[in-house]
């Protein structure tokens, strides 16, 4: 979104001297909401794990399919957390390819993420369906009730939740398993869970090394990264159904001739370094 990248937009008291994880990924994926601090910091990044850009665009990829898919399954409704800073293939230009009524609404705690978002609804989205909020997966209540009250959402009817590459920034001792548990209550039945999440468990041990320098970077960050096994990830879904095929490394989730594959990521799925999954509330 070009267009609306202009440090001009960024809210009052934005800290733009300390990179931000939204906009460094907002760099990874092609975006140009980021500013130099951001660049700087991706481009140290990609020194040591020079994959970080693929796999960025490897997990985008993967919400696309993952929205594609709950969309055909009839949700009309999506609440993504963690939305990050609108650049390529957001949920509410994925969902209305198949559902043109579809309605979306967009959770993030960086301001200016949220404050991105809001410009391209009022440009491109349709108020009425599409919202942008600024609040915190921890802090599930005041969350949910924000969402709620943009009026975008029936929390009568199925929605999809999407924490998509978001739970790696919580660890288990902030609260987040329990926060997660009290969205999947509110949810009613028929609603949909969206997941992805970095790890380390079962990752090539070059790739390992290189993750291992990577987090230390990220420590600098506000958002300082945090790994979970395979087992902690699909605990993650307890209580729903988990849709074929399961648990998967992200860029085996339901492939499409769509999602751009490269050969090392065929041949070793596993160099995703992360877990994908989508599940039904019974
Ligand atoms: C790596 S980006 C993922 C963006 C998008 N979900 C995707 O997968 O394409 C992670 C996003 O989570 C946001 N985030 C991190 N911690 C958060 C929290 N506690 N509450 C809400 N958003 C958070 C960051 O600001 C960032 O925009």
């Amino acid at each position: 979104m070009s267009d609306i990248a202009d440090p001009l937009f960024a809210p009052k008291g934005v800290d733009l001297e300390h990179p931000s994880v939204a906009r460094i990924y907002d760099w990874f994926i092609g975006g140009t909401t980021n500013w130099a601090v951001d660049r700087e910091f991706g481009a140290m990044a990609l020194k040591v794990f020079p994959q970080a850009r693929m796999l960025a665009k490897t997990n985008r990829e993967f919400l696309r399919r993952a929205v594609r898919y709950c969309s055909e399954q009839g949700i009309h409704q999506f609440l993504d957390i963690g939305s990050g800073v609108p650049t390529v293939g957001n949920v509410h230009e994925v969902a209305q390819e198949v559902d043109p009524d579809s309605r979306v609404v967009y959770v993030d705690n960086e301001p200016v993420a949220v404050a991105h978002s809001k410009i391209l609804l009022e440009q491109h989205g349709d108020l009425t369906r599409h919202a942008a909020i600024q609040a915190d997966f921890l802090d599930h209540a005041n969350l949910w009730d924000q969402a709620m009250e943009t009026g975008v959402l029936d929390p009568r009817r199925p929605i999809a939740l999407l924490t998509v590459a978001l739970l790696h920034f919580m660890p288990p001792e902030t609260g987040a398993e329990g926060s997660l548990e009290y969205y999947k209550t509110l949810l009613p039945s028929g609603s949909y869970l969206i997941a992805s999440h970095g790890t380390n468990d079962g990752v090539p041990e070059d790739v390992r090394k290189q993750q291992a320098i990577l987090m230390e970077q990220y420590r600098n960050t506000a958002s300082p990264v945090f790994f979970r096994d395979r087992a902690q990830f699909t605990a993650l879904f307890d209580g729903f159904d988990l849709v074929d095929p399961g648990v998967v490394w992200i860029p085996e989730w339901r492939l499409d001739d769509k999602s751009p594959m490269t050969e090392e990521l065929v041949l070793t799925p596993n160099a995703s370094c992360g877990f994908a999954g989508v599940a039904r509330k019974p």
